[in-house]
C-alpha cells in the first residue's frame, strides 16, 4: 500500500518519547515495522510485547529478536535489548503521535461509524492511492493497538493516512484522534454495534461525534445526510461540513438510479457539484453505496477528479476478508460469506442482498448471534428473525443458543412457510443445508466474529467444486 519504511528512531529516542527505561545500546536504530505479533517481526523492527488472553508477548521477545527485531518494547525485563514502559498502548500512542507530528505534509483522514468502517476505509484507500502513497490499516486495525501501529508505518514518502477509528465507549475516538489528529473526518452511521456497552443510540452518536469535534477549523467533516444522528453532528464541529446521501436531496454527493446486478453489485450515477459520472461497484450489496459515497467525498476533498473517483470506485475490490464475499459454485449454488461480524443493521443489509440474489432460487440464511448488544440483545435477535422471515427465505438456521431468539422472531410472521431450525454449531448447520441445495439456491452465512462461522461458509463454497 505504499510507504512502509517507517521513520528511523534510535532506542534513545524511543525511551525519551515513551518515558521508558532503556536496556541496550542507545544508538541502535529501529528501521523496520513496529509489530505486536512476534511472527510478523521484521528485520530492523521493534516488537511490542503485549500480554493477551492466550499468550504473553514477553515470552516471545527472544523469538522476535531472532527474527530480526532490534529491540522489544516491554512492561517487564526481557533477555534482549528493550525499552521498559509502564503501559504498551500508551507507549505506542506516544510513538505514533511523534511520527504523525514529524510528517506535517501527510493528510490524515479518520473514518468512524457503527457499520462499514473497514469497507469504506478500503474503498477510500484505493482512491487516495491514485493521488499518492497511502498508508491504511490492513483489515480492521482500529483500536488502541492497531491505530498507532498503522500510524507508525508512515514515513517521509507517505502522503495519505486513511484510518479506521472504533469506539467501545466514550472517549475512545477522542483518544485515537489525539494520536494522529485527523484533518478529514468521515462519520458513516449511528447503529446498534456495541450498543450494549454504550447504553443506547444517543450515547453511540455522542461517542462517534468525538471525531468531528476533534477536527480543526481548516478541516472537513464528511457526514451521512441520510442518518439524522450523523447529520446533527454538524453542530459539534468547527470544520467545514460536506454531506453524502442517497435519500437526502440536499447532500453534496449523491447516488441516483441505483440498480443491482444479479450478484447484488450496485451501479449508480454519482452526482457531485462538479457533475455526474457512472459507477459500477465490484462489492456486493446495496449497503455499499453509502460507503462508496463517503469514500468519494473524502477523495474529492483531497483533490481527486470526478472521472478518477468514478473509475477508482468501479475498479475497487474487497481488501478485507469475509465481508459479503459472493462465491458462485460450479453447480449454480451461490454462497455469501459475510461471517466477519454482525449487528442488527448489517444483518438486515445482508438479508436484503440475499433476497436480491435469490430472486430466481431459494434463499437460506445461516445466522449466528450478534454480540455485545446488552439489554436489547434478545429483542434485536427476534427483530432480525422477523425481518428474515419477511424476505421469504426457504430456510433460516440459527446457530448456537444465543441466536435462538431469531427463530422466535421469524415465527411472528404467520404467513412465512420456510423452515426454521436451531442447531448447536457450525458443523450441524452444514449438515442441515449442504445436501438439500439445488442450482439457483443462495446461502448467506453471517454472525459475530465470536461465532467463527467463516469456516462454514468456506466449506459450503468449496463443496461442489471439490
Ligand atoms: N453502510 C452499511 N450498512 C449496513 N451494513 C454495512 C454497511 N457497510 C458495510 N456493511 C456490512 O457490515 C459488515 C461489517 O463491515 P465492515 O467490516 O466494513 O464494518 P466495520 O465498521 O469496520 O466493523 P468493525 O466494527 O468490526 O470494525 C459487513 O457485513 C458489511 O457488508
Ligand atoms: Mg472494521
Amino acid at each position: 500500500m505504499g510507504g512502509g519504511h517507517v521513520i528511523p528512531l534510535t532506542l534513545a529516542q524511543i525511551a525519551e518519547i515513551t518515558g521508558g527505561r532503556l536496556h541496550g545500546d542507545p544508538a541502535t536504530v529501529v528501521t523496520g515495522e513496529v509489530v505486536i505479533d512476534s511472527r510478523r517481526a521484521a528485520p530492523g523492527g521493534l516488537f511490542a510485547a503485549v500480554a493477551g488472553e492466550r499468550a504473553d508477548g514477553h515470552d516471545f521477545a527472544s523469538a522476535a529478536v531472532a527474527a530480526g527485531a532490534v529491540a522489544v518494547l516491554a512492561t517487564r525485563p526481557v533477555p534482549v535489548p528493550s525499552v521498559l514502559v509502564a503501559d504498551i498502548p500508551a507507549a505506542l500512542a506516544a510513538l505514533a503521535a511523534f511520527v504523525a507530528g514529524a510528517l506535517p505534509a501527510v493528510a490524515i483522514a479518520g473514518i468512524t461509524g457503527s457499520t462499514g468502517k473497514t469497507t469504506t476505509k478500503d474503498l477510500a484507500a484505493q482512491l487516495t492511492e491514485r493521488l499518492g502513497p497511502t498508508i491504511a490499516p490492513a483489515g480492521s486495525l482500529n483500536n488502541e493497538f492497531g491505530h498507532p501501529l498503522t500510524v507508525l508505518r508512515a514515513d517521509a514518502s507517505t502522503r495519505y493516512l486513511v484510518l479506521e477509528l472504533s469506539a467501545r465507549g466514550p472517549g475512545h475516538i477522542a483518544y485515537l484522534c489525539r494520536i494522529a489528529p485527523p484533518r478529514y473526518g468521515v462519520v458513516l452511521n449511528v447503529g446498534h454495534a456495541h450498543a450494549g456497552e454504550f447504553g443506547g443510540l444517543d450515547q453511540v452518536a455522542q461517542a462517534k461525534g468525538e471525531l468531528v469535534k476533534a477536527l480543526p477549523a481548516g478541516g472537513v467533516a464528511i457526514l451521512n445526510a441520510d442518518d439524522p444522528r450523523v447529520l446533527a453532528m454538524t453542530a459539534r464541529t468547527v470544520a467545514r461540513v460536506v454531506t453524502f446521501g442517497e435519500a437526502a436531496r440536499r447532500a453534496t454527493l449523491r447516488a441516483a438510479d441505483v440498480r443491482l446486478d444479479d450478484l447484488g453489485r450496485a451501479s449508480f450515477t454519482l452526482l457531485t457539484p462538479e457533475g455526474q459520472a457512472p459507477v459500477t461497484l465490484r462489492l456486493h450489496g446495496a449497503h455499499i453505496v453509502p460507503d462508496a459515497l463517503a469514500a468519494a467525498a473524502l477523495a474529492r476533498e483531497l483533490g481527486l477528479s470526478l472521472a478518477e473517483i468514478a473509475d477508482g470506485l468501479s475498479a475497487a475490490v474487497a481488501r478485507s476478508r469475509w465481508r459479503m464475499e459472493v462465491h458462485r459454485r460450479g453447480d449454480g449454488v451461490t454462497v455469501i460469506n459475510d461471517a466477519y461480524n454482525a449487528n442488527p443493521e448489517s444483518v438486515r443489509a445482508a438479508l436484503r442482498a440475499l433476497g436480491h440474489l435469490a430472486q430466481d432460487g431459494r434463499g437460506f440464511a445461516i445466522l449466528g448471534h450478534m454480540a455485545e448488544l446488552g439489554a436489547i440483545s434478545r429483542a434485536s435477535h427476534e427483530d432480525v428473525g422477523e425481518f428474515a422471515a419477511r424476505t421469504d427465505l426457504a430456510g433460516l438456521i440459527a446457530v448456537g443458543e444465543e441466536a435462538a431468539p431469531i427463530l422466535a422472531g421469524a415465527r411472528r410472521v404467520r404467513s412465512w412457510t420456510g423452515e426454521a431450525l436451531a442447531v448447536p454449531d457450525g458443523a450441524a448447520a452444514l449438515d442441515a443445508v449442504a445436501n438439500q441445495l439445488k442450482p439457483g439456491d443462495v446461502v448467506l452465512v453471517k454472525a459475530s466474529r465470536a461465532a467463527h462461522l467463516e469456516g462454514v461458509a468456506q466449506t459450503l463454497a468449496e463443496e461442489a467444486d471439490r
